[in-house]
């Protein structure tokens, strides 16, 4: 009892979804209420029938009940349709609006939220999770009024034609209650579990098949497959589970029926044999008593469906309740430009789940139009700077300027609209080249997009292609070479046009041509602009105005190329020393 309190207390949450559609529910429960009174005025009907046209042979009650019955059904038969297609309505526009609700909410989480939950994890909660929802949406909607209305209708006619009988039916009742809380509590561990043995069904298949070049590479598919087979047997044995303990509480139920209608035939058979009830009371109190298994059949239904889909009403506000951690603050300012300078005062972060600062004290002034080249051996803490300008992560503590601005105070969008981005790892979406190229500039044209593609040195490869710019990329880009899908990131960025310019430089996995030709491209990119490379290559550093070298998250050194060089025991020395920064420095 006390773990079921807070569970049936989750439901309650739906509650602001469906408050706006509160006319449609009145006017559904008015409908519903319509069905239940049918279905008792039904049973009550069964007395006349029997006294009036059999015994009395009454011959105009035998031609005006027949009617009479019809005109029931077929108030019973509108209001249904009416009912059942207004409730579904309402849940579909809820489920619609949670599913929504929970993208937008997802999409606005910082970069460290989607470090710490798979992907299909995230994917599971939006489909399956949000399915299990409207499933628990269309049948409480639809069921619970009409259903207990009904109950209530055909209890009425019972005590209204016998109440002693009735008392003796209901005393089954409480038998019933104890039945589905047993029941209930047992679905609600099997939907807990079976939801999260499903995410971990998505994972292992997301992983397989984007990673399925490594998996073959390795020969691993016997392991894939068993982690596979791992999950889904597990799935399968929950869902068995699942239906022994959903399908027992029919049966168990109809048994409870049948010793309630027992007892009642005993004495009902007995009151009649000895004239103190009419055969047509009888029947009439029996019609309702079989009438009545159906609705309670369906709220034990009901109940079930409940606690099987309450687990998901948990896991979808599990990630509506988690605040996203980057956002607009109330008064935040809109950007209009960069004029000056970008600022790092004494920053300092750390990721949710690390132990030790991963950044410490860094300050730092970016002039306009300046290229300061980041260097520094792999996990110095180099990409986790560059995250922090576009505010991807927010400082720990100090603060990062623009304009003397802290980023924290003006609008996530404008800040970003002020920046390119060009990461290591390129991301094409699974469509045209010109839909990739464009991404970034809503309504481009086909020749701007052209133009950007000329300067990022992609134009002749695209040309090329049978289908040119209306080429689809495949999957993340899988139909394209790295140097391809890096120089369409990089007319992408072109595109976009920004002040200021980040670069995770990475030529690592790249054939000589295909570097020289990205490089070109960023070089052109470069120009006129304020630049942050992350650079691996002694090129790049040497263009740059100012070389920083990250160590261990400090800034260790700051000068030109060959201010640095000069420094006897500088770190930049040794790494420039060992000739390649590639060597070094992938990532
Ligand atoms: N999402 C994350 N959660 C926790 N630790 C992280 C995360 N990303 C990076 N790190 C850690 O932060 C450190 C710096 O990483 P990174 O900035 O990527 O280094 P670099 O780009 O210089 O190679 C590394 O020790 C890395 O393990
Ligand atoms: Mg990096």
């Amino acid at each position: 009892m006390m773990a079921s309190k807070p569970r049936y207390r989750l439901l309650l949450r739906l509650w602001p979804y469906l408050r706006p559609y509160w006319p449609w529910l009145v006017a559904g429960g008015a409908m519903a209420l319509a069905v239940s009174s049918a279905e008792g005025f039904i049973a009550w009907l069964v007395k006349p029938a029997m006294d009036d046209i059999f015994l009395k042979r009454d011959l105009f009650m035998l031609k005006v009940l027949p009617l009479i019955l019809l005109g029931a059904y077929l108030v019973k038969g509108f209001a249904r349709y009416g009912q059942s297609y207004l409730m579904a309505a309402v849940g579909e526009r809820v489920i619609a609006r949670i599913r929504r609700e929970l993208y937008s909410h997802i999409q606005g989480m910082s970069l460290s939220f989607y470090a710490q939950v798979h992907s299909a994890e995230l994917m599971t909660r939006v489909v399956n999770d949000v399915n299990r929802l409207a499933r628990l949406s269309s049948t409480v909607l639809v069921m619970a009024v009409r259903q207990m209305g009904t109950v209530l209708a055909l209890l009425t006619v019972m005590f209204m034609r016998e109440w002693v009988l009735a008392l003796i039916a209901v005393t089954i009742f409480p038998a019933v209650g104890v039945l589905f809380r047993t029941i209930g509590r047992k679905l609600y561990k099997i939907g807990k579990r079976s939801q999260e043995k499903m995410s971990e069904l998505n994972v292992v298949l997301q992983e397989a098949f984007t990673g399925n070049k490594i998996v073959k590479a390795f020969g691993r598919e016997r392991l894939q497959q068993e982690r596979f087979d791992g999950v889904n047997d597990r799935l399968m044995r929950l869902a068995l589970k699942d239906h022994r303990v959903d399908e027992l509480a029919e049966p168990l139920m109809e048994i409870l029926g049948a010793i309630g209608i027992m007892g009642a035939i005993w004495y009902g058979g007995y009151r009649v044999i000895s004239g103190a009830l009419t055969p047509g009371e009888f029947f009439s109190f029996t019609t309702a008593v079989i009438l009545l298994y159906g609705p309670v059949r369906q709220l034990g239904r009901m109940m079930n469906t409940i606690q099987q889909s309450i687990s998901s009403v948990e896991r979808v506000f599990d990630i509506l309740d988690t605040p996203p951690t980057i956002s607009d603050k109330a008064g935040a300012v809109t950007l209009q430009d960069f004029r000056d300078r970008i600022g790092f005062e004494a920053v300092s972060f750390r990721y949710p789940e690390s132990e030790d600062d991963v950044l410490s004290d860094i300050t730092l002034t970016v002039r306009k139009g300046e290229m300061v080249a980041f260097v520094g051996m792999s996990g110095a803490g180099k990409t986790t700077l560059m995250d922090l300008v576009p505010r991807f992560h927010d400082v720990k503590s100090g603060r990062i300027t623009l304009d003397g601005r802290d980023v924290r105070d003006v609008s996530v969008a404008s800040l970003r609209a002020l920046m390119g981005i060009v990461t290591q790892e390129t991301f094409l979406f699974a469509d045209t080249i010109a839909y990739n190229i464009g991404y970034g500039r809503p309504g481009a044209t086909q020749a701007q997009i052209e133009h950007a593609a000329r300067l990022a040195q992609a134009h002749d490869f695209i040309a090329a292609l049978p289908e040119g710019y209306g080429t689809p990329v495949g999957e993340r880009g899988v139909k394209l070479s790295g140097g391809q899908r890096q120089r369409i990131a990089i007319a992408r960025a072109f595109l976009k046009d920004p002040p200021v310019l980040i670069l995770d430089e990475a030529t690592s996995d790249l054939d000589a041509e295909s570097e020289f030709l990205v490089q070109q491209a960023l070089g052109e990119l470069m120009k006129n602009r304020t630049v942050l490379v992350i650079a691996h290559r002694l090129a790049t550093v040497k263009h740059a105005d100012r070389v920083v070298v990250v160590h261990d998250g400090r800034l260790a050194e700051v000068g030109t190329h060959d201010q640095l060089m000069t420094r006897e025991d500088g770190i930049y020395r040794r790494l420039a020393q060992l000739q390649s920064l590639d060597a070094l420095s992938t990532n």
